[in-house]
This record gives C-alpha cells, sequence and structure tokens, in this order.
C-alpha cells in the first residue's frame, strides 16, 4: 500500500554530486540497515511472483546481490549472479553496455541458465536501463524466458524501465524519483 512504499521512499538516502556533481545518489544503505525497511522491500518486490513458477532469480553485481539472493530464498528460487567482467570463473557470456556514468560489461556463466528457464531479474535501481538490457539481452541469448525484471527504484526521467518493457519483458518498481 501507499504509506508502505513512503515508509520505503524515505528510507533511501540522497547523497548530493556523488560520484559527480549534480548526480543526486541514491543510497540503499539506508533501508538495508533498516530490518523493517529491508523485509518491506523484498516482500513488495516478490508480491506478484509468487506461484509464477520463477526458476531461478538474476541478480546484478552489486546492490542487486543483496536484494536478489533474499528474493530468491523468499521464491524458493536458485539464484544466478549476474558479474562484472572478469570476476566469474567459468565459461561466460558477456555484454557491454553504458552507464550513466561510464561504460562497463557484464558477465554470465554459460550454464547458469537453461534454454526455457523461467527467471525473473532484480536490482535496486533502474536509471537508464543500459545495465538491466545487457542482463536480459544475455540471459535470453542462453535460451532463458525472463519473466520480468524488478527494481526498488525507478528514475523515471531516464526512461529505463520503459526500454526494458520495449524489449517485451514487464518492469516492477517500488518508488520513484524526480529528476536524475
Ligand atoms: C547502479 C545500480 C544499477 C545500475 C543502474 O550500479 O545499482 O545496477 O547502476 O544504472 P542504469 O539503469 O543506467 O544501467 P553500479 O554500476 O553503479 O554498480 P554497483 O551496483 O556495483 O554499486
Ligand atoms: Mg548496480
Amino acid at each position: 500500500d501507499r504509506s508502505a512504499l513512503d515508509d520505503l521512499k524515505n528510507a533511501i538516502r540522497t547523497i548530493p554530486d556523488y560520484p559527480a556533481p549534480g548526480i543526486q545518489f541514491r543510497d540503499i544503505t539506508t533501508l538495508l540497515g533498516d530490518a523493517r525497511a529491508f523485509r518491506r522491500a523484498v516482500d513488495e518486490l516478490v508480491q506478484p511472483f509468487a506461484g509464477l513458477k520463477i526458476a531461478k532469480i538474476a541478480g546484478i553485481e552489486a546492490r542487486g546481490f543483496i536484494l536478489g539472493g533474499a528474493v530468491a530464498h523468499q521464491l524458493s528460487a536458485g539464484f544466478v549472479p549476474v558479474r562484472k567482467k572478469g570476476k566469474l570463473p567459468h565459461e561466460t557470456v558477456g555484454m557491454p553496455y553504458s552507464l550513466e556514468y561510464g561504460d562497463d560489461e557484464i558477465e554470465v556463466h554459460k550454464d547458469a541458465v537453461s534454454r526455457g528457464e523461467r527467471v525473473l531479474l532484480v536490482d535496486d535501481l533502474v536509471a537508464t536501463g543500459g545495465t538491466a538490457e545487457a542482463a536480459v539481452k544475455l540471459l535470453s541469448s542462453l535460451g532463458a524466458e525472463v519473466v520480468a525484471a524488478c527494481f526498488i527504484i525507478d528514475l523515471p526521467e531516464l526512461g529505463g524501465a520503459d526500454k526494458i518493457r520495449r524489449l517485451g519483458v514487464p518492469v516492477r518498481t517500488l518508488v520513484s524519483f524526480a529528476g536524475h
């Protein structure tokens, strides 16, 4: 409900001019450190997906790991780490992407998902959507069915959630912040 989501929004701290001038950094560490808010955020993220036979959660390094592990536990699903380049030891597939500030590349193990497997993508925040788009493309290239993507925070002016929806992947976000 509305007030629960307001509580979540209030649990997120904003750091002005981090990591660069003009960027308002939405810091979830305050939410994670608040037991009630952390539980509520995870409950709200999973709410539409209980009963949808999600086989695996794909969490995006690093902040998506914290939420994705909890979501996987709650949905009795497996967990797939989507990692920054060079961190995974077995055979990987990779995808470069552009960030709000800078470029990067993410990778996933080739055998992390199987053909037709139903996967839910989890991260803390969608901004430009570049990271999540790369993750959706990677998982899809391995034959997984990306059932949805969910995030605590949407920055709607950056258009990322709509970018993911245009890939045919439904998006769930809990709170949004105007501006960047
Ligand atoms: C942040 C955030 C998302 C991504 C969103 O991660 O946690 O993963 O950026 O941006 P986008 O929608 O424009 O792609 P970041 O790469 O800063 O690293 P971290 O999670 O490891 O801290
Ligand atoms: Mg991240």
